[in-house]
């Protein structure tokens, strides 16, 4: 024992000294002491029982003990009787703190079970989050930087957001990237497709309806903006909602209200709006077809994302992210891909953007059976040089002049651009190589570096 803390135990006696002499109030006194204890010697919690005066009384403790453990006492103070049975009341009180254990025990495991419910939904909330963190949208594309700064400038504002681009070009996805990095980011993202179901229905998906409201109505149900509260309403394909509904949402946009469908009762709301759009919001509002004050209300900040024809070198880095998830999804190794489908994707025009590459590199991940994606087991549509865009049937010479054309350039890549070394990698010469490479419009210098 350290001299400082023997030291320290001495000052506390005298204290305990002190208070017991300063008053004649005993439970004051004694309420001191235990206080001491604690300040100096770091004793929490005591407790002192004490018998009263002049009438015989009897004091039984009996340990608690969780899984053999004592983790507490049930002490119990009991006026003396000559024939009480002692041994009885012990085996009585025996039970009484075992049944504390147990109730202790099972509070205990509720809590460890809540706990590790909160961990696996921290758990599940932060992959969510990983899913549709920004720094997993590919693209390196300026026009992509710039969408990145944007969705980094107006997530964590409350600011309505409309986003827009053609179909496939990460819509979605960018809705997604604002309410994870916003501080709304725990609380429910909703997504209503406003084009996919006819008007009435629309109406009570985002509102909600009280029962009886119209025939099917059986219950009162919630709608898709009580649904949001606290969090963040994705409206996608906003162009195509209806003229009634388009009054409806403009109130809510304004008043931040609404009433159920068949209710009376006004309802607040406090949802972040996210809504999106393929239409050509400009034109509809010219054409009568758009409110022009809801597309003013919706159009605070508009993030703008490019088809993929215009971002080019973006192209790459997506076929190669899908590449390693579905050949990871299908148990495939899959290394890389070749030359000329990567020319193949390249020059393909790519009117689904990125939904339509995913698919394909999704489809190919599927049939291709080496390590490598050659042009040749690439959709058909990309098969034709210029990529026209609308299916065709490609003619078995073409088939075969294209998969000529990829080994041809897989060995040339292999052989460092020399031609002698590739022709010996076709089992071929070098006359009817030349003679092919013409014929494809091969360029051997790009192998050389
Ligand atoms: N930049 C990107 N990086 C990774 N995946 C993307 C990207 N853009 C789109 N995708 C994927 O393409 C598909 C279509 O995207 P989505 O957001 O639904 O497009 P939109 O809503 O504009 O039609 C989704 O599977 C999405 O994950
Ligand atoms: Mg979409």
């Amino acid at each position: 024992m350290s001299e400082s803390s023997e030291i320290k135990k001495l000052t506390a006696l005298l204290e305990v000294s002190k208070a017991l002499g300063s008053t004649l109030d005993i439970s004051a006194a004694v309420e001191k002491v235990l206080e001491i204890l604690d300040r100096e010697l770091g004793m929490k919690r005591g407790a002192i029982a004490l018998l009263e005066e002049k009438v015989e009384e009897s004091f039984i403790c009996i340990p608690i003990k969780n899984q053999r453990k004592t983790t507490g006492a049930l002490s119990i103070i009991y006026p003396f009787k000559q024939n009480r049975d002692y041994d009885d009341t012990v085996r009585y009180l025996t039970i009484v703190a075992s049944m504390i254990s147990q109730s202790l025990r099972l509070a205990q495991m509720v809590e460890q079970e809540k706990a590790q419910l909160a961990d696996e939904n921290a758990l599940l909330k932060r992959e969510l989050q990983q899913k549709y963190d920004f720094r997993n949208i590919i693209g390196t594309s300026k026009e992509m930087r710039d969408v990145y700064d944007q969705v980094a400038q107006v997530a964590h504002t409350n600011t309505t957001v409309l986003i827009r681009g053609e179909s496939g070009t990460g819509k979605e996805l960018v809705a997604h990237a604002i309410h994870y990095n916003s501080p709304r980011s725990s609380k429910p993202f909703i997504k209503v497709n406003c084009a996919a179901l006819p008007e009435s229905l629309i109406e009570s998906e985002l509102f909600g309806h009280e029962k009886g409201a119209f025939t099917g109505a059986v219950a009162r149900k919630r709608g898709r903006f009580e649904l949001a509260e606290g969090g963040t309403l994705f409206l996608d394909e906003i162009g195509d909602l209806s003229p009634a509904l388009q009054v409806k949402l403009l109130r809510v946009l304004q008043e931040r209200e609404f009433e159920r469908v068949g209710g009376i009762e006004t309802i607040k709301v406090n949802v972040r709006l996210i809504a999106a759009t393929n239409v050509d919001l400009e034109v509809a509002v010219q054409d009568g077809r758009f409110r022009s004050d809801l597309y003013y209300r919706l159009n605070v900040f508009s993030i703008y994302l490019p088809p993929l024809r215009e971002r080019r070198t973006d192209i790459l880095l997506l076929a190669e992210h899908f590449l390693e998830k579905y050949s990871r999804q299908n148990g495939k190794r899959i290394k890389r891909i070749s030359t000329p489908a990567i020319d193949m994707l390249m020059s393909y025009h790519w009117p689904g953007n990125v939904r339509e590459l995913e698919n394909v590199i999704e489809r190919t991940a599927l049939v291709c059976d080496g390590s490598v994606i050659h042009g040749y087991q690439l959709p058909p549509t990309l098969q034709t040089a210029e990529g026209s865009g609308t299916v065709t049937r490609i003619s078995l010479d073409n088939a075969i002049g294209a998969y000529e054309k990829d080994l041809i350039q897989d060995a040339l890549k292999s052989a460092r651009g020399n031609r002698a070394r590739a022709a010996r990698m076709l089992d071929t010469t070098e006359r009817i190589l030349g003679y092919k490479v013409k014929k494809y419009g091969i360029d051997c210098r790009r192998y050389r570096a």
